[in-house]
């Protein structure tokens, strides 16, 4: 199957006001991408239609050749995703929550080795309510690549890391990406976005604006680029 993701003139609308208006998109096998826009601006709406969880009040999303919408059961099998604050069985131990997750994908795997991926030790024996938001976090990371996704979908992925664990999940995205994964991430944050992804597209006023290399950026803006950056972001308020 394809690792492509296709998307073609949506809309998404809440209370008939336009969040997102005729956006089109497209990511290829290995690709990361960094979806950048002020809070607000349809990040979170926009990985939603993507992983089937909303449905687009106009145009076409293709995942795998299927419309997640149609096919959602299908698609998730090979999409690891991080949206929203995640939800864990927080009486359970990170290493149960995961066995949870991946007896649910059926597929058998050492749950030692997903956990040590995200360089997460201890806990084993520690029961989700009693974690840090960053061991949260990570354990989330480790859930959505558990099952060998295809394509991975975070949503602000480094909220509550710190900075070793940010460097390290870098890292981690970077292998992703090597081995062919599609990685499309969300984020407010500048500089997560410009450290970490190939390409970028902005998403201001219910816009997403064409992805650009950030090679390319760099060589054009300079210095300059946090601010070109920041002026594209800018004025999303409805
Ligand atoms: N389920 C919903 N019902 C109504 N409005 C929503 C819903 N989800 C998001 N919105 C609105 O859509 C806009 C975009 O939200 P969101 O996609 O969460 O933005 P971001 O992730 O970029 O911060 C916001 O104005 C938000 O209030
Ligand atoms: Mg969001």
């Amino acid at each position: 199957m394809e690792n492509r993701v296709c998307v073609v003139n949506v809309t998404k609308e809440f209370d008939q006001k336009n969040i997102l208006s005729h956006v089109s998109f497209e990511a290829k096998e290995g690709e990361i991408i960094g979806i950048l826009g002020e809070n607000g601006a349809g990040k979170t709406t926009f990985l939603k239609l993507l992983c089937g969880l909303l449905k687009p009040e106009e145009g076409e999303i293709v995942i795998f050749n299927q419309n997640p919408w149609i096919a959602r059961d299908k698609v998730l099998k090979e999409m690891g995703i991080l949206i929203d604050t995640p939800i864990f069985y927080e009486h359970l131990t990170g290493y149960e929550n995961i066995q949870i997750h991946l007896s649910y994908m059926g597929i058998e795997k050492d749950i030692n080795e997903v956990l040590k991926t995200v360089k997460l030790f201890g806990v084993e024996e520690k029961v989700v309510s009693k974690c840090s938001l960053g061991t949260k976090q990570k354990l989330a990371i480790a859930r959505a690549i558990s099952h060998n996704p295809k394509i991975l979908i975070l949503d602000e992925p480094i909220n509550g890391l710190d900075p070793v664990a940010i460097q390290e999940m870098r890292t981690l995205f970077k292998t992703l990406k090597e081995q062919g994964i599609t990685i499309i991430l969300a984020s407010h944050i500048l500089n997560e976005v410009l450290e970490t992804v190939d390409k970028i597209a902005i998403l201001s006023k219910g816009k997403l604006h064409s992805l650009q290399n950030i090679t390319q950026l760099k060589a054009k803006y300079g210095n300059q680029l946090e601010s070109y950056l920041i002026q594209q972001m800018g004025g999303s308020k409805r």
